[in-house]
């Protein structure tokens, strides 16, 4: 009887911590865009990509859909930000597709998070994988 209660005991006391493994090892790892998943250092250097590739044509430019705000998101909101730089990597920009470098490109998504209204974080993406579990969402 005494042996019962004890391992129920260490049993109940075990479930949290199986429970918050989970959490930070399962599905419960995905975060969205209001988690800080860009460093600052990234979007600045991602701005002057976008300046001198990206905004001839977007936001106020000649041709190109806004890529921040409503109209962006009723493309992109629950999509997720590896969706996004796909995309861009395909197709954008559109006078010369294929051309941005990696890491350039890796940059640009770092500012067109900035550009939507969230704040940076200390464990922001380093590759293009970290982004497949970063979700597009509304900024509050
Ligand atoms: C020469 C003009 C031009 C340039 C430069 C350009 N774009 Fe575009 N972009 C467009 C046009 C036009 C569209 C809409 C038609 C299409 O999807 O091809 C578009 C569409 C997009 C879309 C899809 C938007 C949506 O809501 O579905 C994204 C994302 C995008 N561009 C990102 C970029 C980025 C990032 C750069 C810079 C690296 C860039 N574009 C450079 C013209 C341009």
């Amino acid at each position: 009887m005494m042996r019962n209660n004890i391992s129920v005991a260490i049993a109940a006391s075990i479930a949290p911590i199986v429970l918050a493994a989970g959490m930070a090892f399962g599905q419960g790892a995905e975060r969205t865009l209001r988690d800080g998943v860009y460093s600052e250092a990234r979007a600045t250097r991602g701005k002057a990509v976008y300046d001198a590739q990206c905004a001839s044509c977007h936001d106020g430019g000649s041709m190109g859909p806004s890529l921040k705000g409503d109209d962006f998101l009723a493309t992109w909101e629950n999509k997720t930000l590896r969706a996004l730089h796909g995309r861009i990597l395909e197709t954008m920009p559109a006078d010369a597709p294929g051309t941005l470098q990696p890491q350039e490109l890796l940059d640009l998504m770092a500012y067109l998070v900035r550009a939507n209204g969230f704040a940076p974080g200390p464990t922001g993406f380093e590759t293009a994988d970290d982004l497949d579990t970063i979700k597009i969402v509304r900024a509050k």
